[in-house]
């Protein structure tokens, strides 16, 4: 069992090495190619890109020593925008930098304000997706940035070490429940760090004394205030970098030793493991074998300007070999062409290439317009070439289209499709080197379920994305090809001016006359197409009513319908009214007809955005057992969307569709609650192949709108108010109870919701990963997933026994899905027990609980459990005077005995704590009633005295308010 346990951990581990970003590379401990965009509505100014140069010059120094030496930036690409002036130092390139950037500057999140942050919304080792710095902490570099941050770079530093190691915070947030900034260890109160002993002082927000609550809970406007001028803290980068002794991160060293108890989010995300751990094991760090000593680590700046007018530049890159014979070369005829009349933006270039025994250009680079765009799909193959199969000679081809007019291939998007696999030389992996020089991106279509599993390390190196045509026989939907068309060029436009995809399903035409709403958001409504295929298209007809009741049909100038190429009907409105509009199709004919409905629109004006969907895999290669997790991103600029219902559907290799629905709770995939970056695991393979998959996201009433979303910030410094007093106390890394003010335990005020959004629909493609190695028929090998917020909501004793109520997320028993089968409970006093032996440790049974079942609740739902502590436990270390913390941590187990990985670690604190006034000792909040058939059992004379504290408590009680446990 221990063995199966170890197998789990370690594919995860090796799941998670095998992921880096794809375009960052490092060379000799250099990185390279990290690209720092500029957002086009930053205004110009030359002192922006002085103090960047500046702070990742100094950035570079600081991450060489924090790694002792073992990587630095080499390389980095500034990227202008086209809206600043030329200047003969940039080197002008034709393509949009920022929605793909590693290191975005531009204007504020709300939340973060110029604190610099990472969206990070992978697990432990998972990359991030990227760093957000504002132009004024940038261009104040030495003047308020310094002031309130310290030495900038380091911040940098934190901010990479999210971004590229996965690695989490290490400090506490006040008020924040899953991550406070003080804990109970030992009867003091520790400010939450990543090592022990870094000393300094507590005050409150006004600058008064810190007040605490008689359980030990820290008020939320404490504040713990660094001794900078102290020389022992020498880590974490992940804490508060800016305290000057910081010389790297946590690790196994007396120096930088990491405490696993603190309630961190690294902690309980990363293992309770240091950070330097999980650093080294990066793929950055693990796979090299020699240490170099950069004597230089200065970094190389190029400046690049993205040219006035940069549309997308595309080669669309076709497999015409053998195997494309018949249907399938028809159906991709006609998705190309809808691509090329339809899709293509005025202005974006195009290049055709076709492949079979050898490739063959079709068309050069050209500019669309209304003129070229018919000669472009002309140009199109309507025939195979009966032979094999030269993607690489392709992909090489489809280069020099790229780079003919003289132009950088940079900035291009080769669009591949085949259905085969490679079998002339040269192949896909000796091209791959020259695809990543040019830095072209490559997204390739696999059509059919035969084509190349080599297509995965390809877009996967070049930052592509892949998608699945799942049935080239036309069984399934006909709009998955559309749709990976339709994501391609979108991921070319700016950000702000990308389409909307607001529908796209297919629809089975069971009665002559079939309606459907489509919500149109007021932000929208610009370019608004509707578009409807099917082989049947003869047999269809539509009309649409706009909200205000104006009729668009086929006597329409906006009606097109084309029923011999391109097999569809499109509706396309310049301007469009916002609300809901009516869709009405007809069927003519008998035979049951399916069509699919597509509607994109673009925001009225870029200022005002939309809510936009974007949705991504954590990985695009699986090996059997895995498991996929799906992401969706709901925001509207950089507010977060929550409570939306966000499903994906996933296409797999056999049967029907599954959905997934995805979830912003903190619990599970998701590391980060109401952030608007919703999360699922997807475990429910039965094939090996690919897996197709469609995020639906929609607004049924419950949806808010967030002022900011939540990221992993970097912390400005905190400065004493109160000097005075304060610095005449020496600096302490502990802190005694009775420093502290006792006051009420206050009911922690709901996080603001937000306030209600309007209603939307959204569909986003996420793209399709493969899996391999499979077994057919296997035993339920999928352990329920790893509870990552347990938290203890209380800890008291009665006589001479000790109780604890805990509250955690369910699992599931794959993962999130079904109902896991028992709750594996375990504690003890010494934290790191649970980490290292946990199977050692006596497992909590059915005589322990007080309330609430070691039977999990349906995966999702928050479950609470009051426990006695048994004796065994803290017998040995209790002493009358000697405060106990007891750690506990839980895994769930199925039906098939397979175990989750061990949760993260909450500890529950006994003992009486000291307060200035008057001694309080810890008592049980609620539900003491349960207990009056115990207490009946003691002795008379105890019996007096428990009643007497009972009376108290209920007095007690009345006084506070009782805290209820958060759902
Ligand atoms: C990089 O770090 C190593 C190890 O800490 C150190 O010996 C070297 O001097 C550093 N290089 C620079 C340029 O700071
Ligand atoms: C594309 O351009 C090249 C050189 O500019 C030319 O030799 C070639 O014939 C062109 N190909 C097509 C299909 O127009
Ligand atoms: C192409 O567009 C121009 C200007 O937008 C227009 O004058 C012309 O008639 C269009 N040509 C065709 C063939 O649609
Ligand atoms: C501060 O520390 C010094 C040296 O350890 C000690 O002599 C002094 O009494 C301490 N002051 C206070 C207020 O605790």
């Amino acid at each position: 069992m221990q063995h199966k346990e170890e197998i789990l951990l370690f594919l995860l581990v090796t799941q998670l090495i095998l992921q880096s970003l794809a375009v960052i590379s490092l060379e000799n401990g250099g990185y390279k190619n990290i690209v720092v965009a500029i957002h086009k509505d930053v205004p110009e100014d030359e002192k922006l890109l002085m103090n960047l140069k500046e702070l990742f010059t100094k950035a570079s120094s600081y991450l060489n020593t924090t790694t002792n030496g073992q990587a630095y930036f080499k390389e980095l690409i500034i990227a202008i925008p086209s809206t600043w002036e030329n200047k003969p130092q940039y080197e002008n390139v034709l393509k949009n930098y920022f929605s793909s950037a590693d290191v975005r500057i531009d204007r504020p999140n709300p939340y973060h304000g110029n604190d610099p942050y990472t969206l990070q919304p992978g697990g432990c080792g998972e990359h991030g997706q990227y760093i957000h710095i504002t132009p004024h902490f940038v261009k104040e570099l030495r003047g308020v940035t310094a002031d309130n941050y310290g030495p900038a770079e380091r911040h940098i530093v934190h901010e990479w070490a999210h971004l590229r190691y996965g690695v989490f915070d290490e400090y506490g947030l006040p008020g924040d429940s899953n991550y406070p900034a003080f804990y109970l260890e030992n009867g003091k109160i520790v400010p939450t760090s990543c090592i022990h002993g870094i000393t300094g002082w507590i005050e409150a927000f006004d600058g008064g004394p810190c007040s605490i609550s008689a359980d030990g809970a820290v008020s939320e406007d404490c504040r713990f205030i660094p001794n900078i001028q102290n020389e022992d803290a020498k880590a974490s980068v992940m804490y508060l970098p800016y305290i000057p002794s910081i010389t790297g991160f946590c690790d196994h060293t007396a120096e930088r030793l990491h405490n696993a108890r603190a309630p961190t989010k690294h902690n309980t995300l990363c293992w309770n493991q240091p950070t330097w751990t999980v650093i080294t094991r990066h793929s950055d760090f693990s796979k090299r074998t020699k240490r170099a000593v950069y004597i230089v680590t200065k970094p190389i700046f190029r400046l690049v300007r993205t040219q006035k007018g940069t549309g997308g530049r595309y080669v669309l890159v076709l497999d015409v070999s053998g195997s494309m014979g018949g249907e399938p070369i028809k159906l991709l005829h006609r998705a190309a062409r809808r691509f090329i009349e339809d899709r293509v933006p005025d202005g974006d270039q195009l290049g055709i290439v076709a492949f079979g025994s050898k490739a063959e250009v079709l068309h050069n680079l050209t500019r669309i317009s209304n003129i070229t765009r018919s000669q472009l799909s002309k140009a199109l193959p309507t025939r195979d070439s009966g032979g094999s199969t030269a993607i690489g000679q392709g992909l090489i081809k489809a280069v020099m289209v790229l780079k003919s007019q003289g132009e950088l291939a940079e900035g291009g998007l080769i669009i591949l499709i085949t259905d085969g696999e490679e079998n002339v030389k040269p192949l896909i992996h000796k091209i791959l080197p020259l695809l990543v020089k040019e830095k072209v991106v490559v997204n390739a279509i696999a059509f059919g379920s035969d084509a190349s599993a080599k297509l995965e390390p390809l877009t996967k190196a070049t930052g592509g994305k892949g998608f699945f045509f799942a049935d080239i026989r036309g069984k399934r939907q006909t709009n998955a090809l559309d749709s990976a068309f339709l994501d391609s060029v979108t991921s070319q436009a700016d950000l702000e001016f990308q389409p909307v995809q607001i529908a796209d399903e297919t629809i089975k035409l069971t009665s002559p006359i079939t309606y459907k709403k489509i919500d149109l958001d007021k932000e929208l409504g610009k370019n608004t197409v509707f578009t409807f295929t099917s082989k049947d298209i003869k047999n269809v007809d539509v009309v649409l009513k706009s909200p205000n009741g104006q009729i668009f049909n086929s006597s329409s100038s906006e009606y097109t319908k084309d029923t011999l190429n391109k097999l569809r009907i499109e509706i396309k409105l310049s301007e469009s009214e916002s609300g809901s509009w009516t869709v009405i199709i007809r069927r003519s004919g008998s035979t049951g007809v399916a069509v699919s409905n597509s509607v994109i629109s673009e925001p009225k004006d870029p200022r005002i955005q939309p809510v936009r969907v974007r949705s991504w895999l954590s990985d695009v290669q699986l090996h059997y057992p895995a498991h996929a997790k799906v992401y969706a991103e709901v925001k509207k600029g950089y507010d977060a969307v929550v409570g939306a219902k966000v499903k994906a559907v996933i296409d797999r290799p056999l049967g029907s569709p599954v959905e997934v629905f995805l979830k912003d709770n903190g619990a599970g995939p998701d590391v980060s609650e109401n952030d608007g970056i919703y999360s699922g695991f997807f475990t429910q393979f039965n094939g090996n192949g690919r897996y197709a998959v469609v995020a639906n996201v929609i607004n049924d009433g419950d949806a808010k709108l967030k002022i900011g979303s939540k990221a992993s910030g970097a912390l400005a410094v905190t400065k004493l108010k109160n000097l005075k007093d304060l610095e005449k106390k020496n600096a302490t890394s502990t802190f005694r109870t009775s420093e502290f003010v006792l006051t009420n335990k206050t009911e922690k005020p709901a996080e603001p919701k937000g306030k209600p959004a309007d209603v939307f629909e959204r569909v986003s493609n996420a793209g399709a990963f493969r899996l391999d190695s499979f077994k057919a028929n296997n035993e339920d090998i999928i352990p329920p997933s790893r509870v990552s917020d347990l938290s203890v909501l209380s800890s008291y004793e009665l006589a001479d026994k000790k109780f604890v109520t805990l509250k955690w997320t369910s699992p599931g028993d794959d993962l999130d899905v079904g109902n896991a089968t028992s709750i594996d409970l375990r504690a003890s006093v010494v934290a790191e027990d649970l980490l290292e032996r946990f199977t050692e440790l006596e497992s909590f049974n059915k005589t322990s609980v007080v309330e609430g079942n070691l039977t999990p609740a349906p995966p999702g739902e928050v479950q609470v459990l009051s426990v006695e502590v048994p004796k065994i436990v803290w017998q040995k270390w209790n002493n009358s005077w000697q405060h106990i913390d007891v750690y506990f941590a839980l895994r769930a187990v199925d039906d098939n005995n397979n175990e989750g990985n061990v949760s993260n670690i909450a500890s529950g604190h006994f003992g009486k704590l000291q307060f200035p006034s008057y001694p309080v000792v810890m008592v049980k909040e609620a539900g003491i009633t349960d207990w009056l058939p115990y207490i009946i059992g003691i002795g008379v004379a105890f019996l007096i005295a428990v009643i007497l504290i009972f009376m108290l408590t209920i007095v007690y009680c009345k006084r506070r308010k009782s805290y209820k446990p958060a759902t």
